[in-house]
């Protein structure tokens, strides 16, 4: 008996190319991970808060520390004071699912929310901040926080 000639690759070294695409589309995906996470800690974690004279300058400067005003001035961004622990438990114990992979904290946290000036301009970006303490809510991919929403923040 013969074997049906299917494509180009019964069992030759095709499994192998199969095998080596899975992987790098499994590790891609985990370093696109990563790498979320890690802007989501660059751009949202600071804990504790970085000190400055007062929360003006406070988001002057943690934006710029932060990359966030090199291309144009980000116009809204929100940092968060709690330990990272506690913003990774948000995904898990730490939260209620709202809906498709967004989470709310269950604790309240201290956050400072600061917004660009109408004139702002890179390298001169300035901001104004306003705090509060507040539940937030995340969006979560494999147990880790990867954006921040809106919805709860001053
Ligand atoms: C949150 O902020 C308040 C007032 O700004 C401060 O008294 C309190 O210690 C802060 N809480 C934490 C957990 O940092």
């Amino acid at each position: 008996m013969q074997r049906a000639r299917g494509g180009p690759c019964p069992l030759g070294p095709c499994p192998l190319l199969f095998l080596t695409l899975v992987l790098l589309a499994v590790c891609l995906a985990q370093l696109s991970e990563g790498a979320s996470y890690q802007q989501f800690v660059t751009r949202h974690f600071d804990s504790p808060k970085t000190s400055a004279a007062n929360d003006r300058l406070y988001c002057n400067l943690l934006m710029q520390r932060r990359g966030l005003t090199r291309v144009f001035c980000k116009r809204r961004n929100t940092f968060i004071h709690a330990p990272a622990g506690k913003l990774q438990a948000i995904c898990a114990r730490g939260g209620t699912h709202v809906s498709l992979n967004l989470y709310d904290s269950l604790e309240s946290f201290n956050v400072t929310t600061c917004r660009a000036l109408p004139r702002s301009r890179p390298r001169h970006c300035r901001y104004r901040a306003a705090t509060g303490n507040t539940k937030i809510r995340v969006a979560c991919v494999q147990g880790l926080p990867v954006h921040l929403e809106p919805t709860y923040l001053p």
